[in-house]
């Protein structure tokens, strides 16, 4: 029987799916709660994380080692990077790479993790196809875009900086913590799937667009999860 590890950075990406849980328990290591229990018909551990790759990772990790979990489900939003994915857009990624990682002065190419053997860390492709028919379910009207995304440790807001990410790794979208949750689940074995709604356009208009779609934004990635539990 798998168990579902799944995370969000944010409170209100997580909320709604800790008070769909049942048969809840509630434990507390490393300053954040993981909620273990039912989600339809998942076994299934929640938990907020907070923003970045440092929070992410060692999530995945204690969720890995205390609670065994299978597969490891990251919802969240993220900024556009392709013109053809606007606000309100879903991103399925079929891998994920750092776009603030660089060690070029040792011969590796920029967003390489030295002595690392992958340049892009995998996702699952069963869990991308589920999360895919899922949303096309409970959010008709939603377009959905699968591809690569980009992770760093920046809330990425100007024209320049989206413009280099663009030029190094073509992604369709960047947030804060996905690729460092695929590489967790890499070096531990287990399933990886990471969903983003798109927020904004991570460009000079993205503080603004940021807050008020958030909430709606989490709402779809909800009822899309819900709904990949009931089939999982
Ligand atoms: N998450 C949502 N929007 C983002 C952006 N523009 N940069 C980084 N993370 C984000």
């Amino acid at each position: 029987m798998r168990t579902i590890g799944i995370i969000g950075a944010m409170d209100l990406e997580v909320e709604k799916l800790i008070s769909s849980m049942k048969e809840k328990k509630e434990v507390e290591y490393a300053r954040r709660k993981f909620y273990v229990g039912k989600l339809e018909n998942a076994n299934v551990v929640l938990a907020r994380c907070g923003v970045g790759k440092v929070n992410a990772a060692l999530t995945v990790q204690m969720m890995v080692d205390k609670f065994n979990i299978t597969d490891i489900i990251n919802t969240g939003v993220a900024g556009s990077l392709d013109e053809k994915i606007d606000i309100g857009d879903m991103v399925l990624a079929t891998g994920a790479v750092y776009h603030d990682v660089e060690a070029v002065a040792f011969g590796y190419e920029r967003g390489q993790v030295p002595q690392m053997d992958v340049f892009e860390f995998p996702t699952d492709k069963g869990l991308v196809d589920l999360a895919e028919k899922s949303c096309l379910k409970v959010n008709p009207d939603i377009k959905v875009f699968k591809g690569r995304i980009a992770s760093g440790d920046q809330f990425i807001a100007d024209k320049e900086t989206k413009t280099t990410i663009k030029k190094y790794f073509s992604p369709l979208c960047v947030e804060m913590e996905g690729c460092a949750m695929a590489h967790a689940a890499y070096v531990n074995n287990i399933n990886c799937l990471i969903i983003r709604a798109i927020s904004d356009k991570a460009d000079d208009s993205a503080e603004e667009d940021y807050p008020s779609f958030e909430k709606k934004a989490a709402e779809h990635s909800a009822k899309m999860v819900i709904e990949m539990m009931k089939n999982i």
